[in-house]
């Protein structure tokens, strides 16, 4: 059974750079994340997501890796390393970290080798081309500054290929040398305790003429190859997988149970902000009908915002214009094709909309994912470059830079956010934690009672008929529990009138309060008033009335 604890896990997604600096050199390390160990388990999260811990240049926040087998000194040590797995293991905590394999930095020693031509061993590491015309038909990611998918090497006298910024070739997975050497990367932070992988930039492995080189076949093949020696060898591991894609290849990802153990559901989130947007349960419903059922040893994660923009490559030309509109009016808030904010300034720092997300992330089908500083509604800064105005300091108090570091205000790697709105004197961990009313308390409530009832990491979804499109109403059920949850997404108090039939003579009884409603009954539609952007959660239970 445990092999599956990522069915009802609460995962948060933290950046080592970000979260607590301990040296005061300006830079979050790994001794300052154990320090704040018992802040997470304290908020009751049980899986941290760690992004790329390893050396880099740091053109792309450390995706651009130059070694595969060690630690940025700035944020600590192997001994840090192994001591935080061991920390957090105490604590009931587990890690996953990130898994790179589609490309290196082209400052990597592969890479600074395989420049000197095909007589180095290294240079078959790489997709090298005469021409730039080849795999014309593959987008470009980064669109805002990339104007091509291939580079040219002046070294070499070749093109090379890289789906991401030019400092950041792709391996060539045709080599089956790099095949291989990403295996050794992959075993390597297993037996150093590593809890699992959260796979980057699945699609792009392969090349094929022809195509537009995303999903390939050859991809799924070796996916299932890293799967196999995880079940073999490493079998309460898990990998996850950042594929964004529509539901059709998206969830090819799952292959039949052997390939990725959880995948991001990148179509449903940003119709979660388009539901808000168009205060209408449709974009939510539609997207989750189209999804089909996966394999049962596999799992959803589910999240709001994380360290890129929300991307909007999986919506329909019309719908990413309504999103720009409504969510990125100034241009600076776009980047690429998504938008770079954080969720509060995405919902206008309104708290019940907040909560509401937050219900809904809680609920609907996967495991949820927690975005640093989104628990307590953190603010952004889009006067940054690239997406590093969602990567700030984290605020843990209103001390100089905000608890984060004790260096010089002008060390830090980022500013902190002090525009009035989130100011960290006012928006903190400290401020937050002995305040029941703060946001964090409202989460720390919503992660508690949630993870009590498995029902929300394993049952299926049942959407609810409703006279009122402004409502979404749907029931998670497996063979034990019921939870029928219903949400307001207007601006306006609503009423609705639900067909419960199926559960009739069973007690609605408020999951984040206790409260017991009135049972429901036979032959007539339940009634639920809601107030403005307000939720109800219930477990439906079977209680003696008589
Ligand atoms: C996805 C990561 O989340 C993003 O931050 C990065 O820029 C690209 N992959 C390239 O590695």
């Amino acid at each position: 059974m445990d092999n599956l604890w990522y069915k009802n896990a609460v995962i948060y997604e933290l950046s080592i750079k970000a979260f607590k600096d301990s040296s005061s050199d300006g830079k979050g390390d790994i001794p300052g994340l154990i320090s704040k160990l018992d802040y997470l388990c304290w908020l009751g999260i049980n899986c941290i997501w760690m992004l790329p811990i390893y050396p880099s240049p740091g053109l792309d926040d450390g995706y651009d890796i130059s070694d595969y087998y060690s630690i940025d000194p700035a944020y600590g040590t192997m001994d840090d390393f192994k001591e935080l797995i061991a920390q957090a293991h105490l604590r009931g905590i587990r890690i996953i970290g990130e898994l790179v394999l589609n490309h290196t930095s082209d400052r990597h020693p592969w890479f600074l080798d395989a420049k000197k031509g095909p007589e180095s061993e290294y240079h078959n590491y790489y997709v090298w081309s005469d021409t730039y015309k080849k795999y014309e038909d593959a987008r470009i990611i980064f669109s805002d500054t990339e104007r091509s998918n291939w580079t040219w090497c002046d070294e070499c006298g070749k093109y090379y290929w890289h789906r991401f910024f030019s400092s950041q070739p792709d391996l060539n997975f045709e080599n089956e040398k790099v095949r291989e050497e990403m295996k050794r990367v992959f075993r390597f932070w297993f037996e150093l305790g590593l809890d699992g992988f959260r796979v980057d930039a699945v699609p792009y492995l392969f090349e094929r003429e022809g195509t537009d080189c995303e999903n390939l076949p050859e991809t799924h093949q070796y996916i299932r190859e890293l799967r196999k020696i995880i079940d073999e060898e490493y079998p309460d591991r898990i990998l996850l997988a950042e594929a964004n894609q529509w539901p059709e290849d998206l969830i090819k990802y799952f292959g039949d149970g052997d390939e990725f153990h959880m995948a991001f559901n990148f179509p449903l989130m940003p119709r979660i902000f388009m539901a808000f947007q168009k205060e209408n349960s449709e974009p939510i419903i539609n997207i989750i009908k189209q999804i089909p059922d996966i394999p049962s040893n596999c799992q959803w994660a589910v999240f709001l915002r994380n360290h890129d923009e929300l991307t909007l490559e999986m919506c329909t030309d019309e719908e990413r214009d309504d999103m720009y509109n409504l969510y990125a009016k100034d241009k600076r808030m776009q980047i690429n094709m998504g938008i770079r904010r954080r969720l509060n300034p995405l919902l206008d720092n309104d708290r019940r909309k907040v909560e509401l997300a937050y219900a809904l992330l809680f609920t609907l089908p996967g495991t949820p994912v927690i975005y640093y500083g989104d628990e307590i509604g953190m603010g952004d800064n889009i006067y940054l470059g690239d997406r590093n105005g969602v990567r700030t300091p984290m605020q843990w108090n209103e001390d100089r830079n905000a608890g984060f570091s004790d260096s010089k205000p002008s060390m830090l790697y980022s500013p902190v956010i002090i525009d009035p709105e989130y100011n960290y004197n006012a928006v903190n961990v400290e401020a937050q934690v002995s305040s029941p009313s703060s946001l964090l308390s409202f989460i720390k409530r919503l992660i508690n009672k949630s993870k009590s009832h498995m029902v929300f990491g394993n049952g299926y979804i049942d959407f609810i008929e409703t006279n009122n499109k402004k409502i979404l109403a749907y029931i998670r059920f497996d063979n034990e529990e019921k939870a029928l949850c219903v949400f307001n997404l207007s601006s306006k108090a609503e009423a609705v009138k639900l067909d419960l039939q199926e559960y009739t003579g069973l007690t609605p009884v408020e999951l984040l309060g206790g409260s017991a409603f009135p049972v429901i009954p036979e032959n007539e539609n339940y009634i639920i008033t809601l107030s403005h952007h307000s939720f109800l959660i219930f477990m439906l239970e079977q209680r003696d009335n008589s």
